[in-house]
């Protein structure tokens, strides 16, 4: 076996986000334009190019692998990829093989999933109510994705609902938010929007709700106690004393957690970000095409680029320069 990946920080990368597709069926106000553009689709590594990535950076130790998009499950074929990754799980070097999705297509692939290993599920969903809904993802439709939610629940599959927190927008169903992921049995985290891509017209300093307030007002009806344990994640945890809830709060601007990261992203097209906030990256695909029989130069081009891993990102809504930005799209590495 290879030696583990481990950075110039000394922290351990044992976790892999792959963005399968950029392309999504919403448009998320925060996330997106209307008028996204997306990748020609024969810019994407082929579903063989995914699994060979995901198999190089298992050998060498990563154990957890979130596959993300854009919308995973709209890639044509991503379920032959999750059943392919499926033997990582079975020779034990995989621990666990998961998905980040807006649900809209999990009453489909929900059994699928479950069938490959997948047991839990993060699903984006920012309010309850159908007509903001509506307005937040520009066209989609509630009803589908609280049906994903079902399928996913009856299938097996553990959810956890992840919200960012949008200030004017889903600030005034906090507890309903909360009570429904408790009466269904869902965990529950919220997110800090960050300033990455170019939405068109939108300003995300407008929605920005930083979780510190968030969790003021939660304190305003719950006893919150700060939970000390972290789940492998970015997210720090709070109990609701009355209920034994768990919330979970990721919370890149107001208090990063950098010093105890342990992944890296892969885009769509093959380039490996080390940092979610930082332009850095390599490009994985020419020892990837030029070596199709020998991994070697793939392993080797992967260890050097986590030898350039970051330290942090340095997101900032209180700098108007481009450095507190990305113009790089969420979709693209795959949040
Ligand atoms: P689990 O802890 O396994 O549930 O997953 P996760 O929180 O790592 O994954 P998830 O896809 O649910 O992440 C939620 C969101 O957190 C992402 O879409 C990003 O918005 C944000 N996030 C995840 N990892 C990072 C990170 O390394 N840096 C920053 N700034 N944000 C991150
Ligand atoms: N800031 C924070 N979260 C974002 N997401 C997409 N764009 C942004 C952004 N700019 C979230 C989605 C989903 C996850 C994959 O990333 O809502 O939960
Ligand atoms: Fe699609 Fe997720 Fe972006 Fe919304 S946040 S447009 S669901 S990728």
């Amino acid at each position: 076996t290879l030696p583990p990946l481990i950075d110039p920080f000394a922290r351990a990368i044992t976790y892999l986000r792959i963005s399968v597709t950029d392309r999504c069926d919403f448009r998320c106000v925060y996330c997106m334009s209307e008028d996204m553009k997306f990748l020609p689709k024969k810019d994407l590594l082929t579903l063989e190019e995914l699994d060979r990535m995901c198999s190089a950076f298992i050998n060498m130790g990563v154990e957890k692998l979130r596959i993300t998009g854009g919308e995973p499950l709209v890639r044509r074929g991503i379920m032959t990829f999750f059943n392919s990754m499926s033997r990582h799980l079975e020779s034990g070097a995989l621990k666990e093989l998961t998905l980040t999705t807006n649900g809209s297509q999990l009453a489909k692939y929900a059994d699928d999933l479950y069938a490959a290993g997948v047991r839990r599920v993060n699903i984006s969903l920012d309010t309850l109510d159908d007509q903001k809904f509506a307005d937040i993802t520009r066209w989609g439709r509630l009803k589908q994705v609280l049906n994903g939610i079902d399928a996913a629940q009856r299938a097996g599959l553990r959810v956890k609902i992840n919200a960012v927190a949008l200030k004017g927008f889903n600030d005034v169903e906090l507890f309903d938010i909360v009570e429904w992921c408790a009466s269904r049995d869902m965990d529950l985290t919220f997110i800090e929007v960050m300033p990455m891509g170019d939405i068109g017209n939108e300003d995300r300093l407008d929605q920005y709700w930083p979780l510190t307030d968030l969790r003021d007002q939660l304190a305003t009806r719950y006893q919150l106690t700060d939970l000390a344990e972290r789940s492998g994640g970015p997210a720090r945890y709070v109990r609701l004393e009355e209920s034994g809830q768990k919330i979970g709060f990721i919370t890149p601007m107001t208090h990063n957690f950098c010093e105890s990261c342990n992944r890296v992203r892969l885009t769509c097209t093959g380039e490996i970000y080390t940092c979610l906030g930082q332009e850095g990256w390599q490009d994985l695909r020419p020892p990837l095409r030029n070596h199709p029989d020998d991994d070697a130069p793939l392993h080797d081009a992967i260890r050097a680029a986590i030898g350039l891993k970051p330290k942090g990102h340095d997101f900032d809504y209180s700098r108007q320069d481009v450095a507190g930005k990305m113009s790089r799209h969420m979709s693209h590495t795959g949040g």
